[in-house]
């Protein structure tokens, strides 16, 4: 088995332009939608994340004829044949999004059988809002066992209104697919309008399902019978932007993003300016140039669902303060236990305290940090140990390499590329446990 670190190194300021791949909380449940239709889809600026390759493994099990196209990021997905209505823990365990296939299966067979999903330690995560919401639309659903089995009549043309307790990202995604077989109305009160699901939202539409907004946060789904496969590009990743710009900030550096959309980060580059870093937008919105300053002052923020200040960027924007001017206030309000990195960050020197339970933090900037051996617990929590290694001194070995693997596609070659010295270091288990291993080898960001 292969292991490893990241091997990050105090970068000077880092500088240049950078691309960005599809968000990896679009393409996935767009990838889950196309069970929905009959036939090939073609989706573009797919990453080829573990995530992704875990998403194709899963459809393949239900029968879709899958190309992958890595070097042009082109992803064909033929569901013409999907013969399965049921997935077992292997498959399902590995990631939480894996629950997205459920809305659509049980849309397409009227049945669905899947164990219950994995995904990243942070907090307990149930499903409840998705379950009840099937319920609502008239499906039976059980617990068995580690298994969710559902089922429901033929195609309906009812009209249902279902209120969700929380805007729960993946309860709407998971009920809008289901109701794309709902000729009547389904109405999501509560929904979540975080910019992926507007994604989703116009793959749904290129099939051939009606869904409309309404203000303050309904969602109004009319299905159909036949749904059409479609051709589509994946929204740019506005948490990878985010976590280049941080890099951007950490280091004092300048660097722009052409493919980010401002109006996907507002509440984030507004909390970057009031820092006293500079942002620049391009006309219609698209592309972001940070100009970093040297000396910061620390803000305060809360998370919160779209537009609010979106969890995942909370630990990077963390690391961002041990290096401000004062000290920063932080609210955690989405999942009640995403401070795991803290504790890591604490082994380099930041000066963190954490209270409410573990939803806020009070980080005193300590103007540097000294690199150390830390451990990722989820996929932003690596993300912002990498950052917090390069600007620390020395050097900063982060483990739990998978989980950054899980959710970026070559994010360190485009580190690496506008100047940061980061690179993976392999060496295998086994002969860690022989006790044979001498020296690790060192493979290059460019090089992966
Ligand atoms: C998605 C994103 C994840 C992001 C999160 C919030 C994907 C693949 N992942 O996760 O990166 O951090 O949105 O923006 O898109 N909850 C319940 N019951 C439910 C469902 C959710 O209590 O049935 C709770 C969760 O425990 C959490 C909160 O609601 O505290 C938000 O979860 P949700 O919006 O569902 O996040 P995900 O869809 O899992």
């Amino acid at each position: 088995m292969i292991n490893g670190y990241i091997l990050v190194e105090r970068s000077e300021k880092l500088c240049g332009e950078a691309s960005l791949y599809g968000a990896k909380n679009a393409v996935l449940v767009i990838m889950a939608s196309l069970l929905l239709s009959r036939g090939k889809s073609v989706l573009s600026n797919v990453p080829n994340s573990a995530d992704v390759i875990q998403m194709i493994s899963l459809l393949q099990k239900l029968g879709a004829k899958i190309f992958f196209d890595e070097a042009s990021h082109i992803l064909e997905i033929d569901t013409t044949q999907i013969n399965s209505f049921e997935l077992g823990p292997e498959l399902m365990g590995k990631m939480r999004s894996s629950i997205l296939v459920m809305g659509p299966l049980l849309a397409r067979f009227r049945k669905v059988k899947v164990a219950l999903p994995g995904g990243c330690l942070i907090g307990s995560r149930p499903i409840n809002f998705h379950v009840k919401g099937f319920k609502r639309m008239g499906a039976k659903v059980e617990n068995q066992g580690n298994f969710l089995e559902a089922s429901c009549d033929g195609p309906q043309e009812k009209d249902y209104r279902i209120v969700l307790d929380y805007p729960s990202v993946g309860a709407t995604e998971n009920l809008m697919m289901f109701a794309a077989s709902n000729s009547g109305k389904t109405t999501i009160i509560n929904a979540a309008l975080e910019p992926e699901v507007f994604d989703l939202i116009q793959v749904l539409k290129k099939m051939g399902v009606e869904v409309w907004t309404e203000a303050p946060a309904t969602l109004n789904i009319r299905g159909a019978k036949f749904l059409k496969p479609v051709m589509h590009e994946i929204v740019s990743d506005r948490l990878e932007a985010g976590s280049i710009l941080l890099a951007t900030a950490i280091t004092g550096g300048d660097v722009y993003l052409p493919q980010a959309r401002a109006q996907d980060k507002d509440i984030f580059l507004n909390k970057l300016e009031e820092m006293g870093h500079k942002v620049e937008i391009g006309n219609g919105g698209i592309g972001v140039r940070l100009k970093a300053v040297p000396f910061t002052k620390a803000i305060n923020f809360r998370t919160g669902v779209y537009p609010g200040f979106p969890t995942d960027l909370q630990a990077p924007m963390m690391v961002a303060q041990c290096f401000a001017s004062g000290k920063s206030l932080i609210e955690e309000t989405v999942f009640e236990s995403r401070m795991m990195h803290v504790q890591e960050l604490r082994k380099m020197g930041a000066q963190i305290s954490i209270y409410n339970y573990g939803s806020k933090a009070s980080v005193r900037g300590v103007g540097t940090l000294y690199g150390a051996e830390v451990i990722a617990s989820d996929i932003r929590a690596s993300c912002a140990l990498v950052l917090a290694g390069l600007a620390a001194e020395g050097k900063t070995k982060v483990f739990g390499m998978h989980h950054w693997k899980r959710g970026y596609d070559g994010l360190e070659k485009k580190l690496a590329s506008i100047g940061a010295k980061i690179s993976f270091v392999a060496h295998h288990q086994d002969e860690d446990e022989k006790k044979m291993v001498s020296r690790p080898k060192q493979v290059t960001a460019a090089n992966l």
